[in-house]
């Protein structure tokens, strides 16, 4: 039996012929690395209590004012980035990139496992938790793994001792411009041929967008999640199933001749 047999045939069908995708993720893409995922079922913010206390650390004000308060849940979140790796759902997308003539990744997720499993061409909206720029003089840095491991409390900025803070977006913030402008470019000027979405209950509206917009304008679209979602009324697929399975089906039947 194929491997490819947990495809149905007329969507293998109609990735013949594709050039071009736009691949969106979120955090059940890294669910099969051992990460947890923000909404559901033992996510992040499962525990409705505890859940509020992480986006009110994980916000932009919590930062200004008691800046401690925010590390620890980063720390957190940066070591268990830097204690996981990438599974097959990041080396198929990897290899998809390799493999057709234009792609774009959009990533919600800050653990920077694509990059690690050679995505190139990323926008990751909400940047990287091993990212650090001073709030002060603007200075960047990145953790090492072994310094993440270390860190407690506030870490700061080795020019000009003020606070760092994460270089990744935090609750009440802005999304950075050029990413926001890269993410137009990309989905919305001329959509790639497939824009496949996976992992995500993309209740951001700027994650959802770009796949509604693609499906209106006759591209073809796929969403890859155990469960539905917001945009699977808008998806022509919906393959419910973990990323770490579907995604490497998706990358063999669009890499081999
Ligand atoms: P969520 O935690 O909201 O959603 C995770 C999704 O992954 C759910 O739809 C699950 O059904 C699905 N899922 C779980 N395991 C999976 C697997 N093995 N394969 C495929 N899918 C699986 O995560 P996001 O949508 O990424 O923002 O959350 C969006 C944003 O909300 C995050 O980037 C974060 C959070 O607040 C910021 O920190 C700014």
């Amino acid at each position: 039996m194929s491997t490819l047999a947990g495809l149905p045939a007329d969507l293998l069908e109609s990735l013949e012929g594709i050039t071009s995708m736009g691949v969106i993720t979120g955090a059940g893409v890294s669910a099969e690395s051992g990460i947890q995922t923000y909404r559901g079922q033992g996510g992040l913010y499962d525990d409705e209590a505890e859940g509020d206390a992480t986006v009110e650390a994980l916000s932009a004000s919590t930062l200004h004012h008691d800046p401690d308060r925010t590390w620890r849940v980063v720390a957190e979140l940066a070591r268990r980035s830097v204690d996981a790796a990438p599974n097959p759902a990041h080396h198929a997308i990897a290899q998809l990139e390799q493999n057709l003539t234009r792609f774009v990744l959009l990533t919600q997720n800050v653990d920077g496992l694509h990059k690690l499993a050679g995505s190139r061409n990323v926008i990751d909206i909400h940047g990287d938790v091993l990212d650090t720029r001073c709030r002060d003089c603007g200075a960047r840095g990145r953790f090492t793994p072994e310094e993440v491991r270390a860190l407690e409390g506030t870490p700061f900025c080795p020019d000009c001792g003020g606070v760092r803070r994460p270089n990744a977006v935090l609750f009440g913030e802005m999304l950075p411009e050029d990413k926001v402008r890269r993410m137009h470019q990309e989905f919305y000027a001329d959509p790639p041929d497939l824009v496949l979405i996976a992992g995500t209950t993309a209740v951001f509206p700027y994650i959802a967008e770009p796949i509604v917009v693609a499906n209106q304008r006759g591209r073809l679209t796929i969403e890859v999640n155990p469960e539905p979602t917001i945009v699977s009324p808008h998806v022509r697929w919906s393959l419910r199933g973990k990323a770490g399975e579907v995604l490497p089906l998706i990358a063999e039947a669009l890499t081999s001749d």
